[in-house]
Formats: structure tokens, sequence, C-alpha cells
């Protein structure tokens, strides 16, 4: 054999050692997700989020400066309410509050961390802007029925909340808070990809959803996305259509961007 074949063979050995420990990190991982029930995921979320450098980045002024990405001022315009109330559900540092605020909306922001509403409302000062703000988890909102025009989710925010049951108790929340002829904007994760579980994950699955513990209902498209917060990717459209409607709106308009892993809906009620 000659030295430049002996070589490859040692490498392949080190290669399989590698995904062998890349399978074995991701089962720990994906144990990591299960063992955790709805409530715990949020804490989890809300802990990560609460970090020091977290506030700051998503507080950072280049960012808040940025104001709405390109999508977001395309789904804007889809609706035709240019002024009003607007409940913005994930405010962080004020991205999308300061621009939205600007523009003639009366915004109040929504976060589960006390430092990003702070920061956010200092941000919108600095602008000669005024927002209110609320701490509250997203899932378990508490706000006077209809009292707003719009009910905005940022980036994705809507994915973060673990488990459909809790995500249509979200939906009916916000369905109360909306006006009769108010608009829901929702952004989530889109990843058809994760439709299909590998048979190891579906038998790890399985088997912790019989001991009972975590989720109990592990849903396809489950993840921790970054090691920082739970994501639930949809699959597929009629999976998106049947849990706003279950929510009880209607989809207005539904915008799936494959490349970015991204979609948005645009609800009114049903
Ligand atoms: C990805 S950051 C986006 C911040 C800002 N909207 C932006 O785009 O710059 C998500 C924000 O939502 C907040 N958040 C995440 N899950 C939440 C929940 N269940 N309830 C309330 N706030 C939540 C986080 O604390 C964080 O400030």
């Amino acid at each position: 054999m000659n030295s430049a074949l002996k070589a490859t063979n040692r490498m392949s050995v080190r290669i399989r050692l590698s995904k062998g420990l890349i399978r074995l990190a991701n089962g720990m991982k994906f144990l990591g997700l299960v063992v955790m029930k709805p409530d715990d995921l949020i804490e989890f979320t809300q802990s990560s989020y609460a970090r020091s450098h977290q506030v700051a980045s998503w507080s950072d002024p280049r960012l808040v400066e940025g104001g709405l990405f390109e999508n977001e001022t395309a789904l804007l315009e889809r609706i035709p309410i240019r002024s009003g109330r607007l409940l913005l559900l994930g405010v962080g540092g004020g991205r999308e509050a300061v621009p939205l605020a600007k523009q003639g909306f009366e915004i109040i922001g929504v976060d589960f961390v006390p430092e990003m509403v702070a920061q956010a409302q200092a941000a919108a000062r600095r602008r000669d802007v005024e927002i209110g703000g609320l701490v509250q988890d997203i899932s378990r909102l508490q706000v006077p029925a209809a009292s707003f025009d719009v009910i905005w989710f940022s980036a994705a925010l809507y994915s973060s909340v673990p488990s459909r049951a809790r995500r249509v108790e979200m939906l009916r929340r916000v369905h109360q808070a909306l006006r009769p002829e108010g608009y829901v904007v929702c952004q989530f994760s889109w990843n058809p990809t994760l439709a299909v579980c590998s048979p190891l994950a579906r038998r790890a699955r399985a088997l912790v959803d019989r001991l009972g513990f975590g989720l109990r209902r592990f849903e396809c498209g489950d993840q921790l996305l970054l090691d920082r917060e739970f994501h639930h990717s949809f699959v597929n459209e009629d999976e998106v259509r049947s849990e706003m409607e279950s929510g009880g709106f209607l989809v207005k308009h539904l915008d799936i961007r494959e490349e970015l892993c991204k979609g948005a809906a645009i609800l009114v009620k049903g």
C-alpha cells in the first residue's frame, strides 16, 4: 500500500470518529431539548436573552438605526393601517419600535426581559418619540380586549413559543386583544427539511414520550436554536394555516422565503 493511501485510510478513521462524536453531541442536544417542559423552555429562552451581551447586542445603536428590514417594510405596506395602536411582541432594543413610532403608530412594546423594554424606551426617547412598554411573556399575553389596531410578532418570535397548544392559546389571546378590523403580522421560522426525523431520533422521541417527561409530544420542527432559544419551524403550509385558523384567524397573505428559512403571515379575525 503506498503511503498516500495509508494516510487516506488513517484520515478516514479520524473522520469516522469525528462523525460519531458529532452524532453523539447532536443526540445529547436533542435530549437537552426534550427534557424541558414548555414552561422550562420559555424560561430557558428568557435566561439567554437576559444576559448582558444579548441586551447590549439587541440595543446596539447601529442595529436600532438600521430600522425595519426590507421584508418587514414590505409586510407593513401590505396592511391598510398607517396609524393607531400597535402592539410589538418581542421589542428588544427598539429596532422596529422606533421607526414604527416615527411613522405615526402608538407603540406598546412587549418583552420578557425588563432591561430590553427599558433600552427600547430609552432608544425611542433619544430619537424624540415615546413608546409604552410591558414586561410579559408573549405566550401568556394579558392586555385589555379589543385595544390594538395592529399586533406585530417580531422577527420569527412566534416560533419561539413551545408546543402547538401554547401557540394556539397565544393566538387566542392576540385575537382577543385585536380590534375587529385589526391586522396581525406574524413572522415565523420555516424548514420543511425538519418534517422527516431520522429513525434514531424517532426511537429516542418515542422512548422519551413513553417515559412521560419533557414536552411529552415532541413536534417535528422543534429545535434549540444557537443553543439560545427554543424554535419551532413550520414544515409545510397546511401546518401554518391550520394553526392560525385554530387561533381564530384567517390567513390573508402568506409569504414563504425558502432561502432565509423564514415565513410571514398577515392575519385578520376569522
Ligand atoms: C431576536 S430578539 C429581536 C429583538 C428586536 N425585535 C429586533 O428584531 O431587533 C427577540 C426578542 O424577543 C424577546 N422574547 C423572546 N421570547 C419572548 C417571549 N416568550 N415573551 C416576551 N419576549 C420574548 C427577547 O427577550 C428578545 O428581546
